[in-house]
């Protein structure tokens, strides 16, 4: 079987993860890598085995035509990339969280790959630990009886977590639409981050379905006591009218049932671990159109509709009806308005996670 042919662009962190994973699954091959930083290539092609490289990334895919265009830039670098992607003929495109900083982005995105009608998938890739695959199995087995509130928080800052608290609740609660969402911000010290953020964010949404979302993320997020580690301090579940079952993102999970219990279990996010399967369902959705990858970019958008809703909510008060109508942008939204006092926090680490005196 051919393999399929593999650009990266952005040489970083999560880029190297991807590559690396691409190549060591037998159905792909990294063909070319791409950064603006030469010095992050030359390293970067010593560990894939030497694949073309260039800074210039629409210049690449040009000449190498792959059938997946990977990116994974900071959240700043999108639509470009879409582009990119759409224009050099590939036929799925795979990118990081978040989709876009802005609904005014995330609509333009979301036109591009529609008309293209190329296949893309967004990296909401904790779900495959194991942890998170028992949280889910718990609640779509009916344990929890009548499913009324999925949540989650994480004391990471809003542009690093939110996208996957959402994804991850919206899973166990079978991706039903979303109707409106009301949140509130405080805290201006990571509007200027590579992941802006306000520096704690909490709101509600309504899901078409009946059930309750709840979010939380940054400085005012609870600590998790049971994890060390501060960004695995992230606690996603589900309510029933029998029980929860939640998982924390390096810290197992744990669930109680009417007819189960009190149950826990190990697991901790491990990039190692995820990113394989992550890989291994793109080439199952290359092989078989009816073999959609649960990281689906329709899933991703309804994720990032909800988190642009949620601070739209928080610059301008009251509720936001989803999906939502207009284009707007969120970030200058925060900017403008969010109030001018240090946000306070739920425990010390918080307090130095986020430089606050
Ligand atoms: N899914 C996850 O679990 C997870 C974890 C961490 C980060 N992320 C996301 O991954 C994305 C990247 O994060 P990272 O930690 O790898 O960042 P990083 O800073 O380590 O890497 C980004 C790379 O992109 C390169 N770059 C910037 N502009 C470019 C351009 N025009 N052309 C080519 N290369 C360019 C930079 O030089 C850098 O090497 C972010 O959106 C982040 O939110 C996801």
């Amino acid at each position: 079987m051919n393999k399929y042919t593999v650009v990266v662009v952005g040489m970083g962190k999560r880029g190297l993860h991807h590559a690396v994973t691409f190549n060591a699954n037998p159905r792909f091959q990294v063909v070319g890598i791409c950064d603006i930083a030469p010095e992050r290539l030359e390293a970067a092609a010593a560990r894939l085995g030497d694949p073309a490289k260039s800074t210039d990334a629409a210049a690449l895919a040009k000449t190498l035509k792959p059938d997946v265009f990977c990116f994974t830039t900071l959240p700043n670098l999108r639509t470009p990339l879409i582009r990119t992607g759409i224009d050099c003929g590939a036929k799925l495109l795979a990118f990081e969280k978040p989709v876009a900083l802005t609904s005014a982005e995330l609509f333009d995105i979301h036109d591009l790959i529609r008309k293209a009608g190329v296949k893309a998938v967004v990296s909401h890739q904790h779900r495959y630990g194991k942890h998170y695959q028992k949280v889910k199995e718990i609640v779509a087995g009916g344990a929890l009886g009548r499913v009324h509130t999925v949540y989650g928080s994480a004391t990471g800052w809003m542009t690093h977590m939110l996208s996957h608290l959402i994804d991850y609740t919206c899973w166990f609660n079978n991706y039903a639409p979303a109707t409106w969402a009301m949140a509130q911000a405080a805290g201006r010290t990571k509007l200027a981050d590579n992941h802006p953020s306000p520096d704690y964010i909490a709101g509600f949404v309504q899901f078409a379905n009946g059930v309750r979302g709840i979010y939380e993320c940054g400085a005012g997020a609870p600590d998790q006591p049971e994890v060390g580690k501060w960004w695995g301090k992230n606690r996603i579940g589900a309510q029933g009218t029998e029980g929860f079952a939640e998982v924390l993102t390096n810290g197992g999970w744990r669930a109680v049932t009417r007819s189960g219990g009190s149950q826990s279990g190990d697991g901790a996010m491990n990039y190692d671990l995820d990113m394989p399967p992550y890989v291994q369902q793109m080439a199952d959705w290359l092989d078989d159109d009816r073999k959609v990858h649960p990281c689906n970019f329709e899933h991703a958008c309804q994720g990032a509709e909800i988190m642009l809703a949620l601070q739209r909510s928080a610059a301008e008060g009251g509720q936001i009806a989803l999906p939502l109508a207009v284009g707007a942008d969120e970030q200058a939204l925060l900017r403008a308005r969010i109030a001018d006092r240090p946000v306070l926090v739920s425990c010390e680490q918080n307090r130095k996670e986020f430089s606050l005196p």
